[in-house]
């Protein structure tokens, strides 16, 4: 009959399957890590506090507020300089397995140089760290997230490759008084972002120079500054401290516009002189900036009359010092574009996006919706693993940004994460080396140009309130019960 035992057995069979599948598919590796993200500048406010030196973003938003959304800075911010206990509490009720947050240079060494320590901002680490520790929870701590010594800066900043014998003296200093706990470094977040927004073609910047010109020479001196925090690193602290360095890349995933040849090179091309410009020299066996992005920035020099190239080439020393220098590759992603290929006409001034030759826009009729691409983000992952060997990744940042006009519900919020991270599983299933997943962020804090307007938090800040009241909204509740089971709720 129908129901022999051998039909049974199947119907088992399959019945089994499909619930132990759908738990396979949805539940992330034991040895899998969950974390918040921060940094120091967004959250820590305490601007002058006990000792500290200014930094750029103190300097432009108290000479520029006009440069920044609402004319707002981060003089108080978040407070987290005061508030550090309440923000362990709220890491414990998440119950994240790490908490990222980055090292203010100046309130450590308040010139920038070393030959003057803020013992008071020596010891706000110290308690943070510590405390963390106390909880069981890892501290992973970033060298470098955007807030130059003022300092540092008068003397010409990340244009003058100086400042990355500074950093290698600042990083010295920070392995050697935290290094014995911190066992995840960070060498320097979102270069890209660095050299192209800040040190590129933006008028009003907190490190203004010349475009087209200063954000190759940025470039330059912070993949240098990241070589040297790692051979420091690893010639002198990695015996006994036996951590991890790395460093942060931050790229969005590129589609072409079209099946247009040029479209499809300019895609890729985009993508070579995004997360190549800074991945090729660490992670490729060349030591050096892509081919591509060589080859396009040398012709179009030629064609603007100038003598050599504006992408100013490495010695032999430093490439062979930039080799390698990465014990995992950290990724901060965002978003999907569309991208065209376009050839600006030749003529001054020269800038970036000149140089790459491409339009960039989102297209409307993307799934789930424009700004909630998971897909892409799964080929982004799965194009580091194939053009880099397979690293060990580590997600450093990944969220959504709102203005909060639905106050503690953000859905959208949710959606976008608990799509992410399925994109995050599927690129493990298909082979990704990924161990570590961190929402941007922890809590709403100061968006840079953008100020309070934009809101990535799981946690709401009231920044009317004097003690800057915290509120978990439902992503936070989401968030705390992913971390629990490991699994993507539905
Ligand atoms: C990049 C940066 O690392 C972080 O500081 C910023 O707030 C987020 N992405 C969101 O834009």
């Amino acid at each position: 009959g129908v129901l022999s035992t051998f039909n049974i057995f199947y119907i088992f069979l399959i019945l089994w399957y499909s619930i132990h599948a759908k738990k396979c598919i949805d539940k992330f590796p034991k040895d899998f890590k969950f974390g918040v993200g921060t940094s120091a500048y967004q959250i820590e406010g305490g601007w002058n506090a006990s000792g500290k030196g200014e930094n750029i973003w103190d300097r432009l938003t108290h000479t520029h507020p006009e440069a920044i959304n609402d004319r707002d800075n981060g003089d108080i911010a978040c407070d987290s300089y005061h508030l550090w206990k309440t923000d362990v509490e709220n890491l414990k009720y998440l119950g994240v397995h790490h908490y990222r947050f980055s090292l203010s240079w100046s309130r450590i060494l308040p010139t920038g140089f070393v030959n003057q320590i803020n013992k008071d901002g020596v010891e706000y680490y110290n308690n943070l760290i510590n405390s963390l520790l106390a909880n069981g929870i890892e501290p992973i701590v970033t060298l470098y997230h955007w807030d130059l010594p003022q300092t540092l800066q008068d003397l010409g900043g990340w244009s003058n490759v100086k400042t990355a014998d500074y950093f290698a003296d600042f990083v010295r200093v920070a392995f050697r008084l935290y290094g014995n706990r911190v066992k995840t470094w960070t060498t320097i977040n979102e270069p890209y972002r660095i050299c192209y927004d800040s040190a590129g073609d933006f008028e009003i910047s907190a490190v203004p120079v010349l475009p087209g010109f200063g954000c190759y020479l940025c470039a330059r001196s912070l993949l240098i500054a990241h070589s040297k925090a790692y051979h420091i690193y690893d010639k002198e602290f990695r015996k006994q401290q036996k951590g991890k360095i790395g460093i942060i890349l931050d790229s969005s995933w590129p589609i072409p516009k079209t099946n247009k040849t040029d479209d499809i090179e300019a895609a890729e091309r985009y993508i070579q002189m995004m997360l190549g410009w800074f991945a090729h020299p660490i992670f490729s066996k060349d030591g050096d900036y892509p081919e591509i992005m060589k080859k396009t920035i040398q012709e179009r020099s030629a064609k603007e009359n100038y003598r050599e190239s504006r992408l100013p080439s490495f010695t032999k020393e430093e490439i062979n010092a930039l080799k390698g220098t990465s014990d995992y590759l950290g990724i901060n992603h965002y978003e999907t574009e569309w991208i065209e290929n376009f050839e600006f006409p030749i003529g001054k001034p020269p800038s970036y996006f000149k140089d790459i030759a491409v339009k960039r826009s989102k297209n409307p009729k993307w799934k789930p919706s424009p700004d909630i691409v998971p897909w892409g983000f799964y080929k982004l992952l799965r194009w580091v693993a194939k053009e880099y060997n397979n690293p060990l990744v580590y997600i450093t940042e990944n969220g959504y940004g709102d203005n909060n006009s639905n106050g503690l519900q953000d859905s959208n919020r949710i959606v976008y994460l608990a799509e992410y991270m399925k994109a995050v599983l599927q690129a493990i299933q298909d082979g990704s080396n990924i161990k570590k997943y961190t929402v941007w962020s922890f809590m709403d804090n100061m968006e840079w140009r953008r100020g309070y307007s934009i809101k990535y938090g799981l946690f709401n800040v009231d920044f009317t309130s004097p003690n800057r009241t915290r509120t978990p909204k439902t992503s936070a509740k989401f968030y705390k019960q992913l971390i629990k089971t490991g699994t993507i709720p539905k």
